[in-house]
């Protein structure tokens, strides 16, 4: 590990120099490590997709009209149904993402904090796989035929009518209370790091800022820092 986190400052301070003072292939070798300990693009981009959904899902969820038996779904289920079918197909392509690109756990935490993190980011990606589930197994069950977004037909579940989809379905607002939940003790962690640890935790999930690195006898450099395991 301190080979990977000195690899890591080296190949993430100063680019250019970095390639003044050891060839190519070692530069390429730190810096395809460096990548498997912080978060891509395609990692974050999925991540606040997921976050500004679930912004709208919830007060929509609260806010359309209550459900009946025998009712047919209105505009607002059918909206909800949307939004929630568009979180369930990008929770499933970032979860593959996740399992294909594997993030190394921030070193600068303490084994236990890894460890529970770890642990929180598999729940939210279980509780939002189960809440968008019993959702659609609710819908289902109904035997409603809805259009995604008023365009595209959504395939059924082969549950009409089923008690056991019947009684899955009515977890539905329990999986999103749970969720809930974990969501707040995971923001909680987030904004703790940043304004009561002030580590880099939160830069972690953010977009890579360029930083100016002044080395003595070269040019100023812009250069993308990426954000440390160390906590520098
Ligand atoms: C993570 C995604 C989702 C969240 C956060 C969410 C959240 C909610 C919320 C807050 C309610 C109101 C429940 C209440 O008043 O207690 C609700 C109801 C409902 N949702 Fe979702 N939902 C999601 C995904 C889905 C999906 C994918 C479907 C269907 C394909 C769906 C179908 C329904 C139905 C049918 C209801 C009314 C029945 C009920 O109250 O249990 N939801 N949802
Ligand atoms: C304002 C709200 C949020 C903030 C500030 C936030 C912040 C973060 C940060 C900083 C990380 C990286 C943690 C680390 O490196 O150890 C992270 C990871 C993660 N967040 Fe959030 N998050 C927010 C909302 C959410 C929501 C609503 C979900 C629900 C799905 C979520 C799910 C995840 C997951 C699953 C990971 C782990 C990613 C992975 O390892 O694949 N986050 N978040």
């Amino acid at each position: 590990m301190p080979l990977l986190q000195t690899g890591i400052r080296n190949a993430c301070s100063a680019n250019r120099c970095l390639t003044r003072r050891t060839n190519t292939k070692q530069l390429k070798a730190r810096i395809i490590m460096a990548k498997q300990l912080h978060y891509g693009t395609t990692a974050k981009v999925f991540h606040w997709l997921v976050v500004a959904l679930l912004v709208v899902q919830y007060p929509l969820g609260k806010f359309m009209p209550d459900i009946h038996r025998g009712m047919k779904p209105g505009d607002a289920m059918t909206f909800h149904i949307s939004f929630g079918i568009t979180i369930l197909a990008l929770i499933v392509l970032r979860l593959l993402w996740r399992i294909t690109h594997p993030v190394a756990p921030a070193s600068s935490l303490p084994a236990w904090q890894q460890l529970v993190s770890e642990a929180v980011h598999w729940l939210l990606y279980g509780l939002v796989l189960a809440t968008t589930m019993t959702g659609w197994i609710f819908a289902s069950e109904r035997g409603w035929s809805i259009r995604l977004f008023f365009a595209i037909p959504l395939p059924t579940l082969p549950t009409e009518g089923s008690l056991l989809a019947n009684s899955i379905g009515k977890w539905h607002g329990t999986m999103e209370w749970a969720l809930l939940l974990v969501i707040g003790a995971h923001v909680a962690a987030a904004m703790a790091h940043t304004f009561i640890f002030r580590d880099r935790i939160m830069q972690r999930m953010l977009p890579e800022k360029p930083t100016v690195v002044r080395t003595k006898g070269l040019k100023p450099e812009v250069v993308v820092m990426k954000p440390a395991q160390d906590g520098v």
